[in-house]
């Protein structure tokens, strides 16, 4: 039998689909530290019990000060919209090799397993060290080792390679699910459908507007971030020492018209309207701005991409999602 997971170090913990995850480790009983660049600001968005260990995932210095007696780690990383693709540094692809590797050096100077970590590490880079130093919070834990390595990827990045589409933001996907595979370290990988929160939090929502772009042909599961931090507080629980990936899928399926019209006829602040943005539009200023580039290739794999059908035996496992996307818009 493996050692229970109780203490877990969040990176991105103060991102849109971070808060909700770190807010239900906290509700679960699990001792939460986050690394975060502001703490100040940080302060605000996460609950009180969460130990802030101020640091940038640039820095392998940082990382193995934030990672300073946690048994597990949850890394929610994106790489958002105005990140362009040659940048030198990306979160989700140089954060997530960072944190790899530091794991393995606690792993291995913990004496547990190989430590090798991760396969084809470029090691660390220029300049890597965080200007702002680290402030460490909590530093009363004992040393490793990491149990285990979990993280949020997506499901529509699969929509790669389908009629052609071929998107570096979804290379950066394919990259990291790569790399977790190869660590040597027991990894969850998350695979989520679509998020309620994109509706009011994730650009969608422009002022009292929800904007569409293109046509959505496919139904997706969206999913609550409270409901997603649950499956992922429950995946720890079942800690067993071995791999785990799970598609993560709400209760009901909706194309984005569909979800933005239950989404306006639930919501309580005020009449929303719904507007549509024709792709042609999107991808013709996307010609000449790479943001608007972003959007109109994540909405064509969205509005394209065919769900597989809700997984049961991961409800079975993870517990089934209880928010509906009508109670979700009521609760805002
Ligand atoms: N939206 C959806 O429906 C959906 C569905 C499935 C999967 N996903 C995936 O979910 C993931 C997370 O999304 P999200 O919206 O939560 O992302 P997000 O809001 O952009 O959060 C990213 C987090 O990373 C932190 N971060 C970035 N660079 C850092 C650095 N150098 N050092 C330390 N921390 C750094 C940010 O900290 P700061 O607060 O300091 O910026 C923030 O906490 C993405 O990969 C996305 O593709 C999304």
């Amino acid at each position: 039998m493996e050692e229970t997971i109780k203490k877990i170090t969040v990176f991105g913990g103060t991102g849109m689909l971070g808060r909700p995850v770190v807010r239900e480790l906290v509700r679960a009983g699990y001792d939460v530290a986050a690394m975060v660049r502001d703490a100040g600001r940080a302060a605000s968005k996460l609950p009180e019990k969460v130990a802030l260990v101020e640091g940038d995932l640039a820095s392998r210095k940082d990382i193995a000060a934030a990672l300073n007696g946690a048994d597990a780690v949850y890394l929610n990383l994106s790489t958002r919209p105005d990140v362009r693709k040659y940048e030198k540094f990306i979160a989700e692809r140089d954060g997530l090799e960072n944190v790899l590797a530091v794991a393995a050096q606690i792993n291995s100077a913990a004496g547990s397993g190989s430590g090798a970590g991760v396969a084809g590490n470029r090691g660390p880079k220029d300049g890597s060290e965080s200007s702002a130093g680290t402030k460490i919070v909590r530093d009363d834990r004992p040393a490793g080792p990491i149990k285990r390595v979990a993280a949020i990827s997506s499901m529509v990045h699969r929509y790669q390679g389908t009629a052609g589409f071929r998107w570096w933001a979804f290379e950066i996907k394919q990259w990291a699910e790569k790399l977790l595979r190869e660590a040597d370290v027991p990894v969850t990988i998350f695979y989520p459908s679509s998020f309620m929160e994109t509706l009011d939090k994730g650009g969608i929502m422009q002022g009292h507007r929800l904007m569409l772009v293109g046509k959505s042909r496919r139904p997706m599961h969206f999913i609550a971030g409270e409901d997603y931090g649950r499956m992922v507080a429950e995946a720890f629980r079942r800690h067993d020492g071995i791999d785990q990936f799970y598609d993560i899928q709400g209760p009901a399926a909706f194309t984005l018209d569909e979800a933005a019209l239950e989404f306006v006829r639930n919501y309580r602040h005020g009449p929303l309207k719904i507007t549509r943005v024709p792709m042609w539009l999107i991808k013709a200023m996307g010609a000449v701005n790479a943001e608007v580039n972003y959007l109109a290739r994540i909405m064509e794999a969205l509005n394209n991409y065919q769900e597989p059908e809700p997984d049961a035996s991961v409800w079975k496992k993870l517990g089934h999602p209880r928010l509906t996307l009508a109670e979700y818009a009521r609760r805002l």
